[in-house]
């Protein structure tokens, strides 16, 4: 009898750039007070990259930290998927790049658009590479140097987001450890409410786009706040009622950090104790495709092995979901 491969995480890396914007450094911008971002957000600080550096230079670190935590060649790896709104450019992919700069020459690489679903949308897909039986070891990342899209003029966007990423290894596994079950989902409905108008193929660069601050993110707070309340809430719970597990089984909650009362609600809606959510949104605001990789990053070493742990995310599109993971060291 063959034996059924799942996808498990073997090693985490992370890179965060060193230099910080803090509540104090924002207040001396914009119209804002750090009670108002700490009490509406809980963020406290974020991390931003200086200097003429792309997303590549926040993933090709925590790649390269990963192959040496795992002790393994970057020959051995067979595919490198990135979530990404940031890309070094709009091509090649910046896994492409990655794959370069940290020597993956055995391996293809492609991104992946799902804003701050990114890095779930992208574990589901790593994962399904190497449920097929076809690939070993697979790396996802997730990371985003979301200053280089914010209006820093703009108090309702600039106060949320920073730059970081972390990456995980994939490895096939037949114990059962890994990835258990996914659900994702997407309704193009919400692009209003959460977007960059200019930039794409719809309205490319021009004197009128740039002059019309268009290449910034675009965000409706309000109804984003609303729909990623219910949004991952519902789908968490959903994903724990069909594997008959309840707030008392997970030993960890890691979700996307957009806004800390956003993961308040989701914590309560699958009855889980607060002490079990990861939370670092105080140290480096929304990363977007970066806050759940950044999560298992800081908290690896509380991770035991056989853990049930829920990732969760919701963010542009929209886009949402929920992963079950069985941590496998
Ligand atoms: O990760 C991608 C998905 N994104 C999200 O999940 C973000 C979801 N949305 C949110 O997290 C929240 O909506 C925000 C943090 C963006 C805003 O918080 P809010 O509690 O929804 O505030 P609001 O937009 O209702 O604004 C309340 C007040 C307004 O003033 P008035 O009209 O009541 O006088 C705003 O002008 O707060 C004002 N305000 C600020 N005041 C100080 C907005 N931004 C700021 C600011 N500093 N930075």
């Amino acid at each position: 009898m063959t034996q059924k491969i799942t996808a498990a995480i073997t090693a985490v890396g992370g890179f965060v750039p060193e230099d910080k914007l803090t509540n104090a450094d924002l207040e001396k911008i914009v119209d804002t007070n750090d009670e108002w971002i700490r009490t509406r957000t809980g963020i406290e600080e974020r991390r931003i990259l200086k200097g003429q550096k792309g997303t590549s230079d926040l993933l090709t670190p925590a790649v390269e930290q990963l192959l040496k935590k795992r002790g393994i060649s970057p020959l051995e790896i067979d595919a490198l998927v990135v979530g990404t709104v940031t890309p070094d450019m709009m091509f090649p992919s910046t896994a492409n790049l990655v794959c370069h700069k940290a020597g993956l020459k055995n391996a293809f690489g492609f991104d992946l658009l799902a804003a701050c679903s990114g890095f779930l949308y992208a574990l589901t897909t790593g994962a399904a590479l190497i449920e097929s039986g076809r690939y070993k070891k697979v790396i996802v990342a997730g990371g985003d140097k979301m200053s280089s899209i914010v209006d820093y003029s703009d108090r309702t966007t600039c106060i949320i987001f920073g730059d970081g990423g972390a990456a995980v290894l994939l490895e096939a596994n037949t114990e059962g450890y890994g990835v258990q079950d996914s659900i994702l989902r997407s309704d193009g409905a919400g692009c209003p409410h959460l977007h960059m108008k200019a930039g794409g193929s719809l309205r490319p660069a021009s004197a009128e786009t740039i002059a019309n601050k268009e290449h910034f993110i675009y965000q409706e707070g309000q109804p984003v706040f609303k729909a990623a309340v219910k949004g991952m809430a519902d789908v968490s719970a959903e994903l724990l009622e069909r594997n008959n597990l309840t707030g008392d089984d997970i030993a960890w909650l890691v979700p996307h950090q957009a806004n800390k009362r956003i993961i308040d609600a989701t914590a309560d809606r699958i009855g889980l104790s607060h002490d079990k959510v990861m939370l670092n949104i105080q140290r480096y605001g929304n990363t977007t495709a970066g806050t759940i990789p950044l999560c298992l990053w800081d908290w690896e070493s509380k991770l035991k092995k056989g853990d049930n742990i829920v990732l969760a995310a919701f963010g542009g599109g929209f886009t949402w979901g929920a992963t079950l993971l069985k941590w496998g060291y």
